[in-house]
């Protein structure tokens, strides 16, 4: 089966490819990349415009599917499913399951949940066993079996010199330890952002130093043993500070940020809606701008979602009360287009490196973040004009806890095609049509 895309706008990053480029995708590879092919009989043609962007599949290192543990909040089929929506073919769950991903046979357990949903499926497995902190897991065996890299997310790892062992370990390897940033004592029982919203809505306040603290001790125990750090979801524009320097100074320091800090504040939990609580939480306006010049000048290198499905029965507790997280994958893209892309903030190029090919090379991903010939033909197709209203009730997560319910977003995925298979169309305009 071979399907043409013909006429859309070629944008890989890896190759530095930005042009009006038809691309012939043959069974499950992308078989050429050129002006004008000519369509051959059975080809099936989708007609784009030069508006539409043909991209590598997106990437998302950051995702909590639930599997196993808690399948009412999410599967992986399910999880998958919102993948595809938001135009993600590969994504990185992390460990935080019941059980915990810490061992070989819960490796293979994700390995084997992935084969069926079309896209590629890779296990973060746990630093620390049951991410109790205490015992590390055997990192050698597990990235034998898979695990492209390593964190207690949800969690601190909150001995320093366990996070000095395990970069040692894992410095072996060359694979990342993923950094959820967070120092518990200052945490606290704090449940928003501390500043001006926290007193005024009288809620405990998480401050900004309980992030960047622990950055700054990563930051040090990366130059120390060489090893590499990955900071997951950050937040804070000193945290920003930290990460900058240490990167200027050349340590093998990575960072995401998530579409949420780009996009929005503490002053949106002035509802006490606990679909804008997650840990990091949203901070102040400041910290939005220093978010969006980090991921302008390289700083940030990734956007992740950090998608944390929870059920509408714990999302309608107080504030206080219900668990952090929220849902990103059907919105990810919508959002960055709309906060960095239509206010000229960031090319076509630098969004599709922030969301595919950087996380692809960071994570050594070897089959996802580009689109050249020869590669496994996982490709969007993106439409950055289109306007949508966001509405829970569409989404393919099982879970509904998204802080961009009813927001009308700019730009949106309208097809997938993961291993050469079109798993996403989105709209009608570009069904497909077989020649004869
Ligand atoms: O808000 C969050 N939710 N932050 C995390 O680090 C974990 C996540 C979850 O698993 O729900």
């Amino acid at each position: 089966m071979k399907t043409l895309l013909k006429g859309g706008r070629v944008i890989d990053p890896a190759s530095g490819l930005d042009a009006v480029m038809d691309v012939l995708i043959d069974g499950s590879q992308v078989a050429a990349i050129a002006p004008n092919i000519a369509p051959e009989q059975a080809y099936e043609v989708v007609q784009l415009t030069p508006q539409h962007w043909v991209t590598p599949g997106l990437v998302d290192v950051h995702v909590h599917f639930r599997d196993p543990g808690s399948p009412d909040k999410e599967t992986t089929e399910t999880g998958a499913a919102a993948a595809i929506a938001g135009g993600f073919t590969t994504v990185c769950v992390m460990p935080n399951t019941s059980p915990v991903i810490d061992s070989t046979p819960m490796v293979q357990y994700i390995l084997n949940a992935a084969k069926p949903t079309g896209i590629q499926i890779f296990p973060i497995a746990a630093v620390t066993r049951g991410l109790e902190g205490e015992e590390m897991t055997s990192i050698g065996t597990l990235v034998s079996q898979g695990a492209v890299a390593f964190s207690d997310d949800g969690k601190p790892v909150a001995s320093a010199n366990m996070m000095r062992k395990a970069l040692e370990y894992s410095k072996m390897f060359d694979v990342p330890i993923v950094c959820h940033a967070e120092d518990c004592s200052l945490f606290g029982n704090g449940v928003m952002h501390e500043g001006y919203y926290s007193t005024l809505l009288g809620l405990p306040g998480i401050p900004s130093v309980a992030e960047s603290v622990m950055v700054a001790r990563d930051i040090e125990l990366a130059r120390f043993t060489g090893g590499r750090v990955h900071f997951a979801h950050i937040s804070s524009k000193e945290s920003v500070a930290l990460i900058r320097k240490a990167k200027a100074e050349g340590l093998r320091i990575t960072a995401e940020t998530t579409p949420h800090y780009l996009a929005l504040t503490d002053a949106c939990c002035q509802a006490y809606d606990p679909d804008f609580k997650m840990n990091g939480p949203l901070r102040a306006e400041t910290d939005r701008q220093a978010l969006i010049e980090a991921v302008m000048d390289g700083t940030i290198d990734m956007i992740a979602t950090d998608h944390a499905p929870h059920t509408p029965d714990e999302k309608s507790m107080a504030f206080d009360c219900s668990p952090n997280g929220v849902i990103g994958l059907e919105t990810a893209l919508g959002v960055v287009l709309t906060q960095l892309f239509h206010t000229a903030k960031l090319s076509p190029t630098a969004i599709i490196e922030l969301m595919s090919s950087k996380p692809a090379e960071v994570f050594k991903l070897k089959d996802s973040g580009k689109l050249s010939v020869g590669q496994r033909a996982d490709i969007t197709v993106i439409d950055p004009e289109q306007e949508w209203t966001v509405d829970p009730a569409q989404f393919r997560s099982k879970s509904r806890n998204s802080p961009f319910k009813g927001q009308t977003l700019k730009g949106r995925p309208v097809m997938t095609f993961a291993n050469g298979q079109c798993l996403l169309q989105q709209s009608e305009a570009l069904q497909a049509s077989a020649l004869v």
